[in-house]
């Protein structure tokens, strides 16, 4: 599982002057049925979230309002992914490490996530993750 897997979604917009609308549908707009939506909000400036990957969990994680960045490993290379439109959403397979910076003030992370949340899901450990990747783990 490697980056390649990772993209930017294009979300459906419907534009109206009263206001924008975005919608995503499990298994349609998203590769994975929605088991959890959780969000985060109130980061403090210069804040990183993350630090971790997951084994089998995939997301979709969307900037609902502002900007802030995620940076994406799998262990051989790293891309860094600016999310800072509503209509964007950046679909992360499992096992890719994953950093977040960069929160402009009152940005919104909103993420749909094909799992309930499972603390024995999450690899913490940078070094663990590498073993893992290997094949080591
Ligand atoms: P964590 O996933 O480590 O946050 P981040 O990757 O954004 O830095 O979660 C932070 C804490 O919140 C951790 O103690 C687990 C808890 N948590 C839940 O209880 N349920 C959830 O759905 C999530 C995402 C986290």
């Amino acid at each position: 599982m490697g980056l390649e897997q990772a993209r930017i979604i294009n979300l459906p917009k419907i534009g109206d002057p009263r206001g924008n609308l975005t919608f995503i549908e499990g298994q349609k707009h998203i590769p994975f049925e929605i088991k959890r939506v959780y969000y985060l909000y109130d980061v403090p400036g210069g804040e990183s979230r993350g630090g971790h990957a997951h084994y089998k969990l995939e997301q979709l994680v969307i900037a609902a309002s502002g900007s802030f960045d995620m940076i994406l490993d799998d262990g051989k290379q790293k891309q860094r992914f600016h999310l800072n439109r509503s209509y964007y959403g950046l679909y992360i397979p499992k096992m890719l490490w994953r950093e977040m910076d960069n929160f402009s003030s009152s940005s919104v992370c909103l993420v749909l996530a094909s799992m309930m949340y499972d603390e024995s899901d999450y690899i913490r450990n940078y070094d663990e993750f590498i073993r893992v990747v290997n094949g080591h783990g």
